[in-house]
């Protein structure tokens, strides 16, 4: 066992790295702005906020995306608190880029779902709660605008553990809603924590409140309590206490109540966040798990965000460190394209800024820019052959043939769509006849893509319909089933940018009947990166 480096031990157990998960307008960008601002990462309110803004319609969400400078620094955020050091990485806000979302989140260690009081589980809450699944990742859940009429804390908590199958152990309990709330309850601390409508911050000096059987609870909310106390008790006869054991498993999930827009319950995330989140976890290194506090370098490309700047094709690469020390400078091994490479200058996140990064622990993520070189699911290490494995790709649902308006162009076309499959924009296809066919799980995405390919390919892209509705990695038992399958159903396969072979279906009815047809063949839903089918 190598020796392990104390400092390099005690910088790793400080960090957490996490992201917030919601449904659009459930409160993420409020909720993230107020822990910036609690962090001291930010001094104005409405930075993050801003940012949103411009997202919301597509074409001003592209405008935003040609200064993308502003949407990067925001990528990842880095502050301070309590003597930890927070990751915060950012998850894209409309549906149509989950796939983004879903890489973002192979890179946390732990996840804060944020769920409207008024709306309960949500669609897109589902969605990202299966991801986090797949690794089983710890999840705080804080439940958001109390300050507004909304539903029985009970009713919520019954729907978060049946739809979402997630044990619930709230940790506070909110005493009224809308215009008469009035404060938490914490159970762990068993005290008062008070509301007070437009106080940015919960006073230093307010009365401490110990007990929930306390007269003066009764004296001050004659209404609320009775109520309180028998949800309370109702809810504590029928759920377990908190569980770290269980919480880290993923298993368990402490809720908070509270109104990010007041700045309420935001500090319990984040005490939450440093007393139960774990610090990195080890990691999956393919050939091994990697612990954080190896000293050796290495970690995980998860996300691209190219062509920067136009002139340059230089791309960031989003990397999150997985073990060792990063330096200024370093020598690395690029596993996949089996060379070195040197990163001269890594970029870390502060809020608002580009900051030169010159230390990064695991963690941590930086930001290495590069002319294409590095890929999503792509691994550094300084020599050791590690793959890690974990980045997720989903069968899209929406599906489009793409050709070069000028026949002329095809070559661009291809190389464009080459580049932008890489950076996971979109998914590439590529069928028997060299046709290429885009696979997405939003709509958006065709429109940014073909966007794109205009502005920085200077190909003008057409989009045609296809018969394809879904699509599915295969895997076969053996050579001989495989011949016979892709013999037989030729002009329904293609394959993926990594070269998997992958089955197109006409509807699910052609699907089914095609898995009825060959019970020997696997059809994926889902791929990983450094996973290959097909063999
Ligand atoms: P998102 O990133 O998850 O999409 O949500 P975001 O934070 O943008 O919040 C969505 C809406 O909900 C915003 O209102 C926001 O102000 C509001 N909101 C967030 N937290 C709370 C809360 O604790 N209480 C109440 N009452 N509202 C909250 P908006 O009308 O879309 O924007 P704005 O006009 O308020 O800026």
């Amino acid at each position: 066992m190598a020796k392990i480096d104390p400092q390099l031990a005690k910088d790793v157990k400080k960090r957490r790295t996490f992201a917030i998960i919601a449904h659009p307008d459930a409160g993420k960008t409020t909720l993230t702005e107020k822990l910036l601002l609690f962090g001291g990462a930010i001094q104005m309110a409405g930075a993050v906020k801003g940012r949103k803004a411009a997202r919301h319609a597509t074409s001003d969400w592209m405008e935003v995306e040609q200064q993308r400078g502003i949407s990067v620094t925001s990528s990842v955020m880095q502050f301070e608190y309590d003597n930890h050091v927070i990751n915060l990485l950012d998850t894209p806000g409309h549906e149509d880029f989950s796939e983004d979302t879903y890489r973002v989140l192979t890179a946390v260690d732990a996840a804060v779902m944020v769920i409207d009081a008024a709306k309960g589980v949500e669609a897109q809450t589902i969605k990202l709660l299966e991801v986090c699944r797949l690794r089983n990742t710890p999840i705080i859940t804080f439940i958001n605008k109390l300050d507004r009429e909304v539903r029985d804390p009970i009713d919520l908590i019954s729907e978060i553990e049946e739809i979402l199958k997630l044990e619930c152990v709230p940790i506070t309990w909110p005493i009224g809603m809308g215009k008469t709330f009035r404060g938490v309850f914490s159970l762990e601390k068993d005290q008062l924590v008070r509301f007070t409508p437009g106080e940015a911050r919960v006073s230093e000096d307010a009365e401490l409140i110990q007990g929930l059987d306390n007269p003066r609870l009764d004296e001050l909310f004659p209404l609320e309590m009775g109520f309180v106390r028998e949800s309370i008790e109702l809810m504590q006869g029928v759920s377990n206490p908190f569980d770290i054991e269980k919480f880290l498993a993923g298993e368990q999930s402490p809720v908070f109540f509270g109104s990010g827009v007041n700045n309420f319950g935001v500090k319990d995330v984040l005490e939450a966040l440093v007393k139960w989140a774990p610090d990195p976890l080890p990691r999956d290194g393919g050939a091994r798990q990697v612990e954080p506090t190896e000293q050796p370098f290495t970690g995980f490309v998860f996300k691209i965000q190219a062509n920067m700047d136009p002139k340059h094709r230089d791309r960031i690469a989003f990397f999150r460190v997985c073990s060792g020390r990063y330096t200024q400078g370093m020598k690395v091994r690029h596993l996949r394209e089996n060379r070195d490479m040197k990163i001269p200058n890594a970029l870390t996140f502060m809020a608002n800024d580009r900051v030169s990064m010159t230390d990064a622990v695991a963690g941590d993520i930086i930001g290495i820019y590069n002319h294409g070189q590095l890929h999503i699911g792509d691994t550094l290490t300084e020599g050791e052959n590690l793959g890690f494995t974990g980045i997720p790709y989903f069968a899209p649902e929406l599906f489009r043939a793409a050709r070069a308006k000028d026949p002329f162009k095809a070559k661009q076309l291809q190389k464009g769509l080459k580049e932008l499959g890489e950076e996971g924009a979109i998914q590439v296809f590529e069928g028997e006849f060299g046709n290429l066919l885009l696979g997405a799980v939003g709509f958006l995405q065709f429109e940014i893509v073909a966007q794109r390919l205009a502005t920085e390919y200077k190909v003008d892209a057409i989009y045609e319909n296809t018969d394809v509705s879904t699509a599915r990695w295969l895997s076969f038992p053996n050579e001989d089933v495989k011949k016979r399958f892709t013999d037989e159903q030729a002009t329904r396969l293609a394959h993926d940018a990594d070269g998997n072979l992958v089955y197109l279906a006409t509807s699910i009815y052609n699907l089914q009947t095609t898995q009825k047809h060959w019970p020997d063949v696997e059809f994926h839903t889902t791929r990983e990166k450094n996973q290959t089918f097909g063999e």
